[in-house]
């Protein structure tokens, strides 16, 4: 193809981002008010507000937009997911987890507001994630909200996140197989980002063929992601990370660059890639522009 077709063809990420990263800020800002006792608001605020790439609403917002969906569904699910992303953050960074004392360039949340304090945050979040995705104002129709929080619901829990961070935690200093570490990060990482995906495309109507080839979308690049996280633990810095780099040798984890090596693990994210637009390809859907440059974003990230 003509290459000025192309990239004119092509989006501007940037652009694009920066209107849908506002709202989302601001929907965020209002959600997650500062009230909750006991100082309970101001950690929750601390745990979501100001950090954080939001590449999972930014994926449910393009994914509603693709399918022409409901955008207040999709804004109230994309500030949703992030809030159960920044709770797996919270706990994922305890002394009992990973015990990491850095978080998107801030101290983590028990290093500020104590253990006790950054774990009810942490349930906090959680619930209010699904009770942004009830509303009883009308806005959100019955039958969809109740599609939201099952995917919800399935990509956060023992099927989901919960389940991989249980491997992840059971596997220190253990020799997992491919298949295995496979099957952990498409858990721990993969699903809240696939189902990122398939939030935004019940915010609309799909047709089985759009709705298995999104699916397939998300699949690749919510393991993409987990793989290039294992890389820049090893290859960045802390400072460009926001959070401490080269903790999962430190603590005997089970990573891609362990299992495969570092150029081995390039090529595989670089394929998932690959397969991820593919999948938008299958899916005959007219604008998938900003998905596919989604998928470029997680596989050639640097932070
Ligand atoms: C970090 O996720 C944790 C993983 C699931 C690997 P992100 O890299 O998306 O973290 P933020 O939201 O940008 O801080
Ligand atoms: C965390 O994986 C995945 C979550 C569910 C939070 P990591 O432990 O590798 O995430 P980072 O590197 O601390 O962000
Ligand atoms: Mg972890
Ligand atoms: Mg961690
Ligand atoms: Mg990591």
């Amino acid at each position: 193809m003509d290459t000025r077709v192309t990239q004119l063809a092509e989006l501007d990420l940037r652009a694009w981002s920066a209107e849908r990263l506002d709202r989302v800020e601001q929907a965020l800002s209002t959600w997650v008010a500062p009230d909750g006792p006991a100082g309970l608001g101001q950690a929750m605020r601390y745990a979501v507000l100001d950090g954080g790439k939001r590449l999972r609403p930014l994926l449910v917002l393009a994914a509603a937009e693709a399918v022409g969906g409901n955008m207040q569904a999709a804004l109230r699910a994309a500030c949703a997911v992030e809030l159960i992303h920044a709770y797996s953050l919270v706990h994922d960074d305890m002394p009992c987890m990973d015990n990491d004392v850095l978080r998107r360039g801030k101290p983590t949340v028990h290093v500020q507001f104590g253990e006790a304090s950054a774990l009810l945050a942490g349930d906090a979040l959680q619930a209010l994630a699904f009770e942004l995705l009830t509303p009883d104002d009308g806005s959100v129709p019955e039958p969809m909200q109740a599609r939201l929080c099952r995917l919800l619901a399935r990509a956060a829990g023992s099927a989901g996140m919960a389940g991989g961070q249980a491997i992840d935690l059971a596997s220190v200093g253990v020799k997992l197989n491919e298949a295995q570490l496979r099957e952990m990060h498409r858990l721990k990482t993969g699903a809240l980002l696939q189902g990122s995906v398939l939030m935004g495309a019940t915010c609309g109507e799909v047709t089985a063929v759009e709705q298995q080839a999104l699916s397939n979308y998300g699949a690749a690049i919510g393991l993409a992601f987990q793989v290039v996280d294992d890389i820049l633990d090893v290859t960045a810095d802390s400072a460009t990370l926001g959070k401490t780099a080269g903790k999962d040798a430190e603590q005997d984890k089970p990573t891609y660059v362990s299992i495969l090596g570092l150029e081995r693990s390039r090529v595989y994210a670089q394929e998932l890639l690959a397969q991820a637009l593919a999948a938008l390809d299958a899916s005959g859907l007219a604008e998938t522009r900003a998905l596919s440059a989604l998928a470029d974003m997680v596989v050639n990230r640097v932070s």
